[in-house]
Parts: C-alpha cells; structure tokens; sequence
C-alpha cells in the first residue's frame, strides 16, 4: 500500500501457515465481512456510540490550514530557547513523544545544537507524579535568570481538560520558576494546546496571553497525534509534519472500502477481532527497530483506552526485539496459546554497519563477516516468526520501508481507524474511557478536594489492612 512503502502481511494467522488448531479460515473472514458493512456505515455516518469523537478521521484535511502557525511557533520556540520541556499525560503525551524518538537521533539530547539541527533539546514531563524525575529535570535547567540561548528554556503544557493533576501541579511548579527567572517576559516562553473554550488550562492560558493551540473538540486524547498535540513538539523537533500528515492522508484514502480486501485498517481490526474471540486476551506488538518503541506504547494507550471496557479487551503490550525475546522470548514461545503477535519492521535502515573478518576468529563470528547488523535483524524476525508459526502462533507483520515522518503518519491513521472498527465489532465505544475517572475520584478524595468527599468516606470505611505478615 501507498507505492509500497508500508506491507501488511498475515499469512501466519491463518490456518495454510499456522494449521488448523489455531489459525484462522478464509471463511472467518468473509463471515466477518457482513459486520463491515454496519461498522463502515457507523464510522461514515457518525451512528455509532461516541462518534462525537470522530473529528480524527478528518484531521488530514482539518490541520492543514493549522500547519503554516505550528512551524512559524516551532521554529520561534527552537530559535529562542534549547530546551524545550513539553508537560502532558497520555493522549497529550504520547504521541508527541512517539513521534521525536522514532524520527530524531536516538541520542539527540546529547548531541550539540548544530548537530540537532539548531533545534532545542526536548523533555517531557507531567506525566507522572515522580518526585526524583522531575527534580532530575530541574537540575538541567540553569539557576537563575538564562544568560545564554543555551540555557534558555521554554515549555509546552498540553491538556485538554487542563484538570489532569499530573500535568497541572508541574505546570504550576516551572509556570513559578518561569516566572522568577524571565518576569515579565515569562508568556514568551509558555505555549498551551489546550480546549478552544473550557478548562482551567484555558482560563489560565487567557489571564496570562500565553500563545495557544486548540485540541478540537471533537477528538479525543488518544486520537490526537495529527493536532497541535503531537504536531507542535514533533515540528519543535525538526520533524517534517507535513509529510506526516500526507501519509495520513494516504492512508485515509487506502481505508474507503468497506471491503476488508481493500481497507488495511478493516482487515487488521478484523484479524485482531477474530482472534479475541478464539480466546487470544494478549496482543503483543514486536518492534524490530528500537527508535519504534514508544509507537508501540503510543498503541497500548489506543487499544487499552479504547477496548478495554465492558469486561471486554485485549490486553496490549510492546516489546522491542531481538532484546525482548531475552525475556519473553520464552513464554510467547512456549507459554499459554492467548497472544497474538503484531510485528512492526523497518526494512531499510539509514545507515549500516558490516561485521569485519577476524583473523583469529576467537569468538567464532567469522561465518557472519560481511553481514550486516540488519541483516541478523531481519533473520532473526523470520527465524522467530517461523518458530512461533510451526507451534501454532498466530502473528503478522507490518513493514515499513523506512522509519520516516510519512509512514508513520500512515500508520498511526490506520491504527486509529481500525481501533474504532474493532470498537464497534465488540459493540462497545472506542471513543470513551470511563474506567480512568475512578482512581482519580479516590485519588481527588483523598488528596482533599471536597466535590470528591464521598469516596474519601467510602474509602476510609473500607475493610482494615492488618499488618498480617509485619515482623
Ligand atoms: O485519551 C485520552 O483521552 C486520555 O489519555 C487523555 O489524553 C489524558 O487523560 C490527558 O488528558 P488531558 O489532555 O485532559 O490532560
């Protein structure tokens, strides 16, 4: 698909590859193909539950006219300061940092600023009440007023609701320390991606004329890479938004069809479908380029989020090889039949490097000069799929050809729309997440605020922990 930049290949889930105890028929499919056409009519014409949350599948045509304010903010933020904090949580997190370590140098942060490419460093933080980290994070920033464009530091905060507690108390902690160190001039380098009109974020954001991005309101956190919320850091970064929301855009238009033979986002929402139902509760997504971890963890959050409900889901989890097959290598091998695999595979790396001959062959490596470290790579992947497959373990593979800004714009559009198609084929809304307000009533409770005081009572009359096992 898209001039063959991006394969998708599921032989080994069926049952010509894998057999007949655990793969799938032909037949599931076509059965399956009858729901596509309620599941398409849903999604296009906004009747299924939450699709007041759809606003996503038009982002690649709605951000376009957004793009010119994104680059000329990004490039005043890298121009005046080099480091660069962006506060948020989840939705308003991952995908911005998905995007920088996928698509800047591995180890960007260190490198000098021309090697950056004059862009600033690039922090995260306010996702996580983790006092270490964020007083670790102040320790880089200079004490005082900056006296140079090295240590002057700007920040992003990124809440929609502005109520998220992890992203509003270290807001409020650097918004304080912005303000002792720069005055008067402290809205210069403040920027919020907030709602257009409600939320504490807003109001703030208003009252100090901080400069300010819209999250629109109808898309969700998890569903918001291609708005300022993942476009302004990546572009901050140096990505090329442009191309990533042409890949998007792409996509979108590969995923038409209510045919699952021709919408790649059906057909992959269909394959994961089929094997939820034939009992596989873990999805396991294997990343076969360490740069693509936290795109894998950028889809935990969608699929969690968005199955995850009713009783219902699938558990998902990343993992990043060949390091992780020193560690669940085994059980996925081995352990019980309820994973089905995801592989996410880049077929040409920007630059290589070749094992040489050794003379004294010590280490017995020398059957493997002139190979490249690619090339183990990639005969692991079929090594391990082909081990997987002859013990009947279902997996499939998503090759990019390269690790650019365009295929990942590409695959992150897929994955949103057959997150919602899967949604609807569970008959649940994949636009919602009701189950995330019920440790922040305790955790509101307990920490205080009075509209929360029910369950700080329910909690404290719950029944006693002994210290049973205290010695
Ligand atoms: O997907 C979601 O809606 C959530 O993960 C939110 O993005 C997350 O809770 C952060 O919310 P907010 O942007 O309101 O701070």
């Amino acid at each position: 698909m898209l001039n063959g930049q991006i394969e998708f290949d599921y032989n080994n889930m069926m049952v010509s590859h894998i057999g007949s105890e655990y793969g799938l028929q032909e037949s599931d499919l076509t059965q399956l193909q009858k729901s596509f056409a309620d599941v398409h009519t849903a999604i296009h014409t906004g009747s299924g539950a939450g699709s007041d949350y759809l606003g996503f599948l038009s982002l690649p045509e709605t951000v376009q006219s957004q793009i010119p304010r994104i680059q000329e903010t990004a490039n005043q933020i890298a121009e005046k300061s080099d480091i660069h904090l962006v506060l948020g949580i989840g939705g308003s997190y991952l995908g911005g940092r998905a995007l920088f370590e996928a698509l800047c140098h591995p180890y960007h942060n260190q490198l000098d600023r021309a090697r950056r490419g004059e862009r600033p460093r690039l922090f995260f933080e306010g996702n996580n009440l983790d006092t270490d980290s964020l007083l670790s994070m102040l320790d880089l920033l200079p004490e005082g007023t900056p006296s140079s464009l090295a240590e002057r530091w700007s920040m992003n905060v990124v809440s929609k609701s502005g109520g998220t507690l992890e992203t509003a108390v270290t807001f409020r902690i650097l918004r304080q320390l912005a303000e002792s160190v720069y005055g008067d001039q402290a809205a210069e380098y403040i920027v919020a991606t907030t709602d257009a009109k409600a939320g504490k974020l807003k109001g703030l954001a208003d009252a100090q004329a901080y400069p300010q991005f819209v999250i629109p309101d109808d898309v969700g956190g998890r569903y918001s890479i291609l708005t300022p919320v993942g476009l302004l850091p990546a572009a901050v970064a140096g990505i090329d938004i442009q191309q990533l929301v042409q890949g998007a855009a792409d996509m979108k238009a590969a995923c038409q069809s209510s045919s699952l033979q021709d919408n790649p986002a059906y057909l992959y929402a269909a394959l994961q479908h089929l094997s939820w139902q034939a009992g596989r509760s873990i999805s396991v997504m294997n990343i076969w380029d360490k740069a693509l971890e936290y795109v894998g963890f950028w889809y935990d959050q969608l699929c969690a989020e968005s199955l995850g409900k009713d009783g219902k889901g699938r558990i998902p989890i990343t993992g990043v090889c060949t390091r992780d097959l020193h560690s669940r290598g085994q059980e996925l091998q081995d352990g019980p039949h309820n994973t089905v695999i995801t592989n996410l595979i880049v077929e040409q790396m920007q630059r290589k490097i070749e094992l040489q001959s050794d003379p004294g062959n010590s280490d017995e490596l020398n059957y493997l000069a002139g190979t490249t470290l690619h090339e183990m790579l990639n005969k692991a992947h079929d090594g391990t799929n082909y081990a997987y497959a002859r013990e009947g373990r279902p997996s499939m593979n998503f090759k990019l050809k390269e690790r650019s800004a365009y295929n990942l714009g590409a695959l992150f559009y897929l994955f949103e729309l057959s997150t919602v198609a899967e949604g609807y084929l569970m008959q649940l809304n994949p636009l919602n997440q009701p189950g995330v307000e019920s440790y922040k009533n305790f955790m509101f409770g307990l920490l205080g605020r009075e509209d929360k005081r029910e369950y700080r009572e329910e909690f404290e009359s719950r029944p006693a922990h002994d210290a049973r096992f205290q010695r």
